[in-house]
Order: C-alpha cells, then sequence, then structure tokens
C-alpha cells in the first residue's frame, strides 16, 4: 500500500532512530546524523524536505541530485504507471521502456553520442567506463588529481584521494593523475602511453570544492586524446543535465568525448539510475556480446520510467535556461552576502550554474556555516575532497519566494558563524 504525502507527514517515527542506525546500519552514519543536527527526514515536494519534528527545509544539498527537486509530477506520473505496469523486467524478452530511455537520452546528449549502458549509482557508470576502455586496448587509466568518480574498486582507483583508498589497496594498476586544468602535465602523462591511454575527467570538479577549469581546458583535453589516440570519457554525473545551466559541461567548449557519464540528476528525484552514453566507435566492444557488462538490474523498466521523466520534465520546464538564470543570480547574492557578513573569511565563491562553492580561508568554517545553515533552514552539502568548500546544489525549480528563503537563511548563518 502507498502512503500519500500527507499520512507520511503525519506518521510517527520510531523512537531512538540514531541508536537504530547505531545497531542495525553503521555507528559512524550515526554520529554524522547527529553532527548535522539529527533531523529526521519523512518527506519531500519539490526543493523542501519535511521533518518529522514540523520543519521544512531548503533542499540545495543532495549531492546535486535534486535538480528538478522531489517528486516532481512528471516523473512521479511515468515512475507510477511503470509500477503499475511492468517494473522489472526479465532481461530475456524485449522490453519498450529501456529503449524509449536510452533514445531520449540520446536525442540530449552532444550528437555523436548514440549508444547507451545504462547501470544504478554513478559509480556503477564509471565502472562501465573503465571496462570499456579495457576491451578495446586502453589499459592505462588517466584522472585528474582531486577528482571524483566513485567508490567502487574501479572507481575508486580514478578517486584521488588518499583516505578513501589506503584502506581498499592494492587498486588498479596501471592508474595515474594529474592536476586538474593543466593540459601541458596531461600531454606530458598521455606521451609516455600513446595508443594506450584513456583520460576520464570532469568539466567542473564537484567533488574538489567546485574547481573550473581555465578556459579551453577541455577542448585540449579532446585534442590530445585525439594525437595519442586515448579514449576520452567525460564524467557528467554532477555536471550533466543543466545543473551547470547549460545541457552539458561539454557544451561550455564545444567538446565531443568518446564517452559521457550521467547520473544523479537522471534518477529524477525518485529512482536512482546512471547511464553510459558513448560513440558507435567507442561502444563497439559492448555491441556484440549481451553478456561482456550485464547487472540483472541494468536498464530496468522503473528506473527507465524515472530516466525518461526526467528529461520530460528537464525540457517540459526549461530547467536548463532556468539553472543558468538562477545560478547566475545566486552567485552574484551568495558573494555580495558573504562579503559583507564574512569579509577576509571567504577566500572565494565560484561556481557554474547550480553547481556553486564557497571556498574558506579559516579550517572548519565550511562545516560551521553548513550546521549555521541547516539551523536555519537550508540544507546544503559539504565537498567530499575538499575541507574548505562548502557547496550549494540548489534544485532549478527553486520560486523567487525560496531564493529569498535561501538568502536570507545564508544572511543569518553567515551572520551567527562570526557573532
Ligand atoms: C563526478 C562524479 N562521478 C561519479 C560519482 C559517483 O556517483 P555515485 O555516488 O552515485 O556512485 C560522483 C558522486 O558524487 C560524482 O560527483
Amino acid at each position: 500500500m502507498s502512503t500519500s504525502f500527507p499520512d507520511a507527514l503525519a506518521a510517527p517515527v520510531a523512537d531512538d532512530l540514531v541508536g537504530r542506525y547505531r545497531r542495525f546500519l553503521s555507528k559512524g552514519r550515526a554520529s554524522l546524523g547527529e553532527m548535522f543536527g539529527g533531523d529526521v527526514e519523512v518527506a519531500a515536494e519539490g526543493p523542501w524536505i519535511h521533518t518529522a519534528a514540523g520543519r521544512r527545509i531548503l533542499n540545495c544539498g543532495g549531492y546535486g541530485v535534486f535538480l528538478m527537486g522531489a517528486r516532481h509530477p512528471r516523473v512521479v506520473a511515468e515512475v507510477t504507471r511503470q509500477l503499475n505496469t511492468n517494473p522489472v523486467a526479465t532481461r530475456l524478452l524485449l522490453e519498450p521502456a529501456v529503449v524509449d530511455a536510452a533514445e531520449a537520452l540520446v536525442e540530449i546528449v552532444p550528437s555523436g553520442l548514440r549508444k547507451v549502458h545504462f547501470a544504478g549509482a554513478g559509480t556503477e557508470a564509471v565502472e562501465a567506463a573503465i571496462k570499456l576502455a579495457r576491451a578495446q586496448g586502453k589499459h592505462h587509466l588517466i584522472s585528474m588529481e582531486l577528482g571524483y568518480h566513485g567508490k567502487t574498486m574501479g572507481a575508486l582507483s580514478l578517486t584521488a584521494k588518499d583516505v578513501f583508498q589506503q584502506p581498499f589497496r592494492p587498486l588498479l594498476p596501471q592508474v595515474s593523475h594529474v592536476p586538474y586544468g593543466d593540459a601541458a602535465a596531461l600531454e606530458r602523462e598521455l606521451s609516455r602511453h600513446p595508443g594506450e591511454a584513456c583520460v576520464i575527467v570532469e568539466p567542473v570538479q564537484g567533488e574538489a570544492g567546485v574547481i573550473v577549469p581555465p578556459e579551453g581546458y577541455l577542448r585540449d583535453v579532446a585534442r590530445l586524446c585525439r594525437q595519442y589516440q586515448a579514449l576520452f570519457v567525460l564524467d557528467e554525473i554532477q555536471t550533466g543535465l543543466g545543473r551547470l545551466g547549460t545541457w552539458w559541461g561539454a557544451d561550455r567548449e564545444g567538446v565531443l568525448p568518446d564517452v559521457l557519464l550521467v547520473g544523479k540528476g537522471l534518477a529524477g528525484g525518485v529512482v536512482p539510475v546512471s547511464a553510459m552514453v558513448a560513440t558507435p566507435e567507442a561502444f563497439r566492444p559492448f555491441d556484440k556480446d549481451p553478456f561482456i557488462h550485464t547487472s540483472t538490474f541494468s536498464g530496468n523498466p522503473l528506473a527507465m520510467a524515472a530516466a525518461r521523466g526526467a528529461i520530460a520534465a528537464i525540457k517540459e520546464d526549461s530547467l536548463v535556461e532556468r539553472a543558468a538564470e538562477l545560478g547566475e543570480l545566486l552567485l552574484t547574492e551568495l558573494e555580495r552576502i558573504a562579503r559583507k557578513r564574512l569579509g577576509g573569511r571567504l577566500r572565494e565563491v565560484r561556481g557554474a550554474g547550480l553547481l556553486i562553492g564557497l571556498e574558506f580561508t579559516v579550517p572548519g568554517l565550511a562545516g560551521e556555516l553548513l550546521l549555521e545553515l541547516i539551523g536555519a533552514g537550508v540544507l546544503a552539502n559539504h565537498s567530499l575532497n575538499s575541507s574548505t568548500v562548502m557547496r550549494l546544489t540548489p534544485p532549478a525549480v527553486l520560486t523567487g519566494t525560496d531564493v529569498q528563503f535561501l538568502l536570507d537563511a545564508f544572511e543569518r548563518a553567515a551572520h551567527a558563524v562570526v557573532s
């Protein structure tokens, strides 16, 4: 039986949630929840989260997932219809939802990318790309310092952060990391592995603390990959689908990667799904053999309905344009308020579209501000690969009133951390 929105709000939350987290999940996860104020989310609608204590929190966090907020009606309608007809497929018979979703995705990615492999989490799309690279002899993987690509063993080999990698070594062999935004360093590394490298890069580094590369960098990466016959994988799991105010980070410089990775927003805030989209040439090793890389729930109809609904919602509600407009406004206003309230403690406010980072000069300030913001009714993100940057990833569906709420809350929180 489904629970409707008002019922979810009225339903009592069992006692001792933290204790049960501790017992049945993990002590660390329980402590993290406590550290961030211990609020319990019970329902969500659009950009708002509703808590068990009756609070409303504006969701500018969620690690970039909620581009269209929660439970967008278009996505819910598609998913509900699929749930009531054929939610999980047999995988032997043909099934239309997966083709519909693939076609919808191919229509919106940079032209030339035409073959899709669906997965669940972002890290699984990364794994697919690694295997696709290896299957065509690109054995040497090059990723960027501070880049983030997920935490399964292959993806973790690319996620160049020692604390995440250390307990799990040895990881994949033949991986190197070069400084982000430095085309000369990439060329030096590529020249050591002509014809056998795969480069994986984010158009803007998200978890590194919203690092925007110098203009022309992506074009340089594309050119160098061609020159040294490397496979060019653009990880748009965080940046894609309008998050940066363009459909893709690739569009910022008009580049065509061999492989594009999509995740987060593709879920439509409803069913997790990710995808690897490739040119037919790059996809060739996966094209013939349907068993070369499989997973039971890859392309499951429920997730496909969410992906199709998410793409439709982005188009119908002009969310890419909205992300660009809102992003510009927020960047200016957040910078104005942060300069006024935090002065020299602020290093920089930067970003593109609705991926916004605030970097501080004082250790610990990003965390303190995050906590104050939650208290003021706004959820933001910390950055997994940078302790001095707080990240905001607001949905593109914020109204003018929501924006004002965010700015007022930010001003109060910024004032509180220095008082
Ligand atoms: C650029 C990028 N790639 C890959 C991932 C991994 O995605 P997931 O956490 O869904 O596995 C993330 C997650 O933040 C990401 O930002």
